[in-house]
């Protein structure tokens, strides 16, 4: 950046945006740049977004899903999520009874991390099998952790409309249907 470009983005401050931040708010004033608040104004606000809540109360979980949901917090175990933190297990159940589990897997380009549901899922469909029955998620978290946007399209793909279990390291915190969180969705069917 030139220098005259400099001065009429931030006025010649050059600190960094992190250290302008640090200093400001200790002052009080607001001294972000003016690309720091464009990008800002141009987000829709979470303030008046609220997520679906899954009613835990309504989770009542049969040996079967308590069994899966063990297996998912022993795959939980072995996350590879030193960049998050945020370790996810799975368990993926066949049709023939068969438990298959999967961890997070992350690595230092972030993009490439791979979701404990499709961990999971892959590792099934490379031995395979091929009719699924249902799945459990599980994190360490008092709210429920549901498959993100990839994974339900890839869960919807090769599992269709399956029972997804919640929970947390000390039991179900949700049930939910995949076709509840993938209303929509787009598969072989429009490809005619
Ligand atoms: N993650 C999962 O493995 N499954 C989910 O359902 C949500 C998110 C992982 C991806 C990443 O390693 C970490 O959680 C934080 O997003």
């Amino acid at each position: 950046m030139r220098d005259s470009d400099r001065k009429r983005w931030d006025g010649g401050d050059r600190r960094s945006p992190g250290e302008r931040r640090q200093k400001d708010r200790r002052s009080g004033v607001d001294r972000r740049t003016k690309s720091e608040n464009a990008a800002e104004k141009g987000r829709r606000s979470d303030a008046d977004w609220q997520p679906v809540t899954i009613d835990a109360a309504a989770v009542a979980s049969t040996g079967a899903e308590q069994a899966l949901l063990a297996a998912a917090i022993d795959a939980r175990t072995r996350a590879q999520a030193a960049y998050s933190g945020f370790m996810v297990g799975a368990a993926l159940e066949t049709a023939e009874g068969q438990v298959i589990g999967g961890c997070n897997i992350e690595n230092a380009t972030y993009g490439l991390t791979l979701c404990a549901e499709r961990v999971a899922l892959v590792k099934a469909l490379s031995d395979g099998h091929a009719v699924f029955t249902r799945i459990a998620v599980v994190a360490d978290t008092a709210a429920p952790t549901p498959p993100c946007g990839p994974c339900r399209q890839l869960l919807w793909e090769y599992c269709g409309d399956i029972d997804i279990i919640l929970g947390n390291l000390h039991g179900p915190t949700g049930r939910v249907r995949l076709s509840a969180l993938l209303p929509m969705p787009f598969d072989r069917r429009l490809l005619k």
